[in-house]
């Protein structure tokens, strides 16, 4: 895997991820082991110092932040909303109406302009989130999920906290902060990375607490130059 600085976001890595000789075979995703170290990453110091400086960037190109907002769109997103690991933008073509933003830099999320609340909150240091059961019609993820070091645990509280129906949308693409990246990404390529986090979906569901079949999609034409925008979601059943 080779970093190459993404001139808006200095400490991002960007490329297409291969998987390096000796890495894990992932198989099939329900046989999907967790190998040790999977879920750790070059900087293991609080996520907090990392994001306490503001970044006021966006993390992927134009055409992928259109992809996303489209998806939103066609997806029919609306009602009251949780963006996870959020910042300044949310990507929503229409505003929900209430959009609650979580993530780690005060100044970024409080500069959201689609924002009706905002919570500072570390879920790589408590995955429990701060919100009643079924709360939510919505939760969104953009280019955010390959940071989380509990995912399992992350993914069962969004099912806690949305209402039966409601979608949990991941976007992401290939680029990534290098140092904060869990290791398992980096030793995955760009199409397991829609299989590991659809297994997040499986492996998260508990009685009662379900989600529908994961959708996996690619949103921007494949083999076209630029970001490209990947999807994974699945519906609370
Ligand atoms: C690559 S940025 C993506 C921001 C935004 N979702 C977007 O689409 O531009 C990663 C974001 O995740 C948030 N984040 C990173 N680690 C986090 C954690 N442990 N808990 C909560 N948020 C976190 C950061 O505040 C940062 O804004």
């Amino acid at each position: 895997m080779v970093a190459v600085s993404d001139a808006s976001t200095p400490n991002e890595g960007a490329g297409p991820a291969e998987r390096p000789s000796g890495a894990p075979d992932l198989g099939p995703p329900q046989e999907l082991p967790f190998p040790p170290g999977f879920f750790t990453r070059v900087d293991p110091l609080p996520d907090t110092m990392f994001y306490e400086h503001d970044r006021f960037v966006t993390h992927i190109d134009d055409r992928a932040i259109a992809a996303v907002g489209a998806l939103y769109t066609e997806l029919g997103l609306g009602g009251r909303v949780l963006d996870l690991m959020s910042s300044w933008i949310s990507h929503f073509e229409t505003k929900p109406d209430e959009l609650v933003v979580l993530g780690l830099n005060a100044n970024e999320l409080t500069a959201n302009k689609q924002a009706s609340e905002a919570v500072v909150y570390d879920l790589n240091d408590d995955p429990i989130l701060p919100f009643e059961d079924a709360s939510f019609d919505a939760v969104t993820c953009c280019v955010s999920v390959d940071y989380l070091v509990h995912p399992i645990e992350v993914f069962s509280e969004v099912r806690r906290v949305l209402r039966p129906g409601g979608l949990f949308v991941n976007t992401f693409s290939n680029r990534y902060f290098p140092t904060k990246v869990i290791r398992g990404w980096t030793m995955t390529t760009e199409e397991q990375h829609g299989l590991l986090v659809a297994l997040y979906f499986r492996r998260s569901a508990q009685p009662g607490l379900g989600w529908g079949e994961p959708v996996i999609e690619l949103r921007t034409p494949p083999g076209t130059p630029g970001d490209p925008l990947y999807a994974v979601y699945a519906r609370a059943v």
